[in-house]
């Protein structure tokens, strides 16, 4: 969409539900109003359902319910999250996306989205089920300036900024589960999946991949995740504007990352820690090297799990499956 007829939506959706008069509007952007008007007619072509009334105006009435640039980039406040945005209809997985990008020099934080994805990765070669229509499928580049014994707290870094944007808008009460699973009444909600690519000690990039189950109704999932995962939608029985999540979600990962940066890492683990639904529990760890039994007492500072066995001996869970 061009820039211009971006900028005239970005006037609507801020007034949403108000006249907009097309005067104003040809006056702010220096165009006549035969130009304004086509701007609305190419609008509603996208599926803008927008009202026009004489002598008031035009406003935005429905949008249509899909991931799309024009909706989302107007309205980032990000300094760079997402401001090299490639969203698509159909992608085998945006994981796959943005490694190309990656490869191919996209800058730090260029984020590829997806309405629905063919091939979707899950942790551990798993499937990702990501049907149209009704999550958020994304992946994004950062190319940090860390050590790779580092790379785990960017893991708990995204599952707090997902729980902490998602919050903002409802009142579901969403836990962490260690290392990257977000639930709710011990059902998953988000996934998040991390892969880097590095040289020596130090992390060239890495890709962040989040799936947030948003507007699925039970029977939108197959038999074997019906048990397992949730939505949104089936926590709180109200339908979600997906872009509006992941303006939201954008906002806190770059904000919290800045403070990471400057900060470090100490009071994103406090926070995790806050949300964590498996401290303090008893949980079974399935690691490459076998399964260990016993209490998760907390995290380390560079974000490696502590479980405490029956023996009282401490063990580092760098990398498991967890059940509580
Ligand atoms: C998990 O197993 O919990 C991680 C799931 C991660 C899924 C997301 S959806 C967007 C991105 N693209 C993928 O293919 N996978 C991740």
């Amino acid at each position: 969409m061009n820039k211009k007829r971006m900028d005239v939506l970005k006037i609507l959706l801020d007034n949403e539900g108000q006249f907009f008069s097309g005067e104003k509007l040809s006056e702010i952007f220096a165009v006549s109003r035969t130009s304004i008007w086509k701007h609305i007619e190419e609008l509603k072509k996208e599926g803008y359902a927008i009202e026009a009334v004489r002598k008031q105006g035009y406003r935005i009435i429905d949008k249509p319910d899909k991931l799309q640039v024009s909706t989302i980039l107007p309205h980032l406040s990000s300094k760079w999250l997402g401001q090299n945005l490639h969203v698509y209809e159909q992608v085998e997985s945006t994981q796959i996306k943005a490694h190309q990008l990656a490869t191919e020099g996209a800058p730090h934080g260029t984020m590829v989205v997806a309405d629905q994805q063919m091939g979707g990765k899950g942790r551990l070669g798993r499937p990702w089920h990501s049907p149209s229509g009704t999550g958020i499928w994304l992946s994004f580049i950062i190319r940090p300036d860390t050590p790779i014994r580092k790379a785990a707290q960017l893991t708990l870094l995204t599952a707090v900024a997902i729980l902490r944007s998602l919050q903002k808008r409802t009142d579901v009460q969403i836990d962490i589960k260690w290392p990257n699973d977000l639930l709710v009444n011990k059902h998953k909600i988000v996934g998040i999946l991390t892969e880097l690519s590095a040289e020596a000690d130090r992390v060239n990039y890495m890709i962040l991949g989040i799936g947030i189950n948003v507007n699925q109704e039970k029977q939108d999932f197959p038999e074997e995740l019906i048990d397992v995962a949730t939505s949104l939608f089936i926590e709180s029985e109200q339908k979600w504007d997906r872009n509006q999540l992941l303006i939201d979600l954008i906002a806190e990962w770059e904000s919290l990352y800045e403070h990471y940066v400057t900060n470090g890492f100490h009071s994103i683990k406090i926070l995790w820690e806050t949300y964590s639904c498996s401290l303090g529990k008893k949980i079974v760890a399935n690691t490459m090297d076998g399964q260990y039994t016993g209490i998760a007492t907390g995290i380390t500072d560079e974000g490696v799990l502590l479980l405490k066995d029956d023996a009282g001996n401490i063990h580092k869970i760098y990398s498991a499956d967890i059940s509580v």
